[in-house]
């Protein structure tokens, strides 16, 4: 069985892949403007605590359950546990929240792919960088934002078809590396900007008076999101591991690098707001407000906004497969669909609920569920329920339901001694991380009081 799914060829391969389906929008985008509008260091601070203590661990189980199955996420569940098929549900929640995901974070992708010509044209005719006004007449469009996500879709859609190993790890062991270059150009010229200390004190100086049980569950929230946990994309991508992984040190370096990755975009950004006097808590519109301003005090300024989103796109590719790869998976596995036919249905379903929520920031700003707009609605409930939730349920499964001389199997895999992080991880996925989720989870609810 094995021979005939396709899986990644090597274990660096495994490393690079992983690496591109957690650093996307979340690094570039979600998480300078979540610390914004949650205030900055504590908010940040509560972040690296829930990666360290809560999404590492997960993100190992769902390695271990994935490569233990070799099944999509959706059958992997429904026989993880014998006669206990019910566990199943985290595949089915896992499919719905890659929907919702899919849904805004397309219409985002289409909004940095823009950027790309925008910049483009600015720098050839040698005009003015872009400002908040041409992303506000953008984000709030109709037509215009509709036809980018719709075209991000079916770019996605197209790289999908061309299979696991040869489309994803290909592209992204070239691109990576470039992204990372370029954030760390942006760093230096953000950093040496007059008045860009305020922002660093504004990442790292917490003042935790800025803590609600709401920061803190979206914290969470954001460490789910951020390393693609809690709905079995990361499951399915253990599904391609080849036994010659370690996914300890794997995952670690995975959780490492990803959030490098995200502190180097508030590195670049958050000086820059201050420097500019722009507006830390303006939400989504902070990455394409501050980048274009940061390059334009640079030589080539325009030109490297172009680079900038370029590689943004391509790390929003990177993700975006491995989002879209969950429901194809399942389509294509358990309903035995060819795999085109999985793409289509799939790309459907995500320009049916993409339109609103697009459209929920420009024409139908006025309608409000719960309070918020459909865009803001599908984010909240995949960050701040489905995730966590997922991520729970995987928790007590590869803690409490599988025999733990089987589940350590997996971990010790390709491990010539048995090291000591195997027997501390698993008392994080046993104990520490459930009960933290549970906590948090409550606690964001006001369970606790206020
Ligand atoms: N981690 C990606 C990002 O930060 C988004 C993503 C990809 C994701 N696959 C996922 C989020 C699965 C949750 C679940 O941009």
């Amino acid at each position: 069985m094995e021979t005939q799914r396709d899986g990644f060829a090597s274990s660096v391969g495994a490393f690079t892949a992983t690496v591109a389906s957690a650093v996307g929008l979340g690094n570039i985008w979600k998480f300078p403007y979540l610390a914004g509008v949650n205030g900055g260091a504590a908010f940040v601070l509560t972040y690296l605590l829930a990666v360290a203590l809560v999404g590492l661990p997960i993100l190992v189980a769902e390695h271990a359950i994935g490569r233990k199955m070799r099944q999509d996420a959706v059958a992997s569940y429904a026989r993880v546990v014998p006669k206990e098929g019910f566990w199943a549900v985290i595949g089915y929640a896992g499919i719905v929240a890659a929907f919702f995901i899919m849904a805004f974070y397309s219409d985002v992708a289409g909004w940095v792919f823009s950027y790309i010509p925008k910049s483009l044209i600015a720098a050839i005719r040698g005009t003015a960088p872009l400002e908040s006004k041409a992303f506000i007449s953008l984000s709030s469009g109709t037509w215009e934002p509709l036809l980018w996500q719709a075209g991000v879709v079916v770019f996605i859609s197209i790289i999908v078809l061309a299979g696991v190993s040869k489309g994803i790890e290909r592209a992204t062991k070239l691109t990576m590396p470039i992204l990372l270059g370029l954030l760390i150009l942006c760093d230096i010229r953000a950093l040496t900007l007059p008045g860009a200390f305020k922002g660093v004190q504004f990442l790292f100086e917490p003042d935790f008076s800025k803590l609600s049980g709401a920061v803190i569950l979206s914290a969470l929230g954001l460490a789910f999101f951020k390393l693609s946990l809690g709905m079995g994309t990361m499951t399915t991508y253990g599904s391609y591991m080849p036994h010659t992984v370690r996914l300890v040190p794997n995952a670690s370096r995975v959780a490492l690098a990803d959030t490098l990755v995200s502190i180097l975009a508030g590195l670049a950004i958050f000086p820059a707001v201050f420097a500019f006097g722009f507006e830390p808590a303006s939400g989504p519109s902070l990455l394409f407000i501050s980048i274009p301003a940061v390059f334009s005090k640079m030589p080539l300024g325009n030109y490297f906004t172009v680079l900038f989103f370029l590689l943004s796109a391509l790390a929003a590719t990177g993700a975006m497969i491995s989002l879209i790869e969950v429901p194809v998976a399942w389509l294509s596995g358990k309903m035995n669909l060819k795999r085109p036919t999985a793409v289509l249905i799939t790309a459907t379903g995500i320009l049916v609920l993409g339109l609103p929520a697009t459209l929920s920031l420009g024409l139908w700003a006025d309608v409000k569920l719960f309070n918020m707009g459909f865009f803001d609605l599908l984010d909240y409930i995949q960050q701040n329920l489905l995730l966590p939730l997922g991520g729970l349920a995987i928790a007590l499964v590869a803690g409490w339901r599988l025999p733990k001389a089987e589940f350590l199997r997996e971990l010790e895999t390709a491990e010539p001694n048995k090291p000591w992080y195997i027997p501390v991880l698993y008392t994080f996925i046993k104990f520490i991380a459930p009960a933290l989720i549970i906590l948090v989870f409550l606690n964001g609810f006001g369970v606790f009081g206020k």
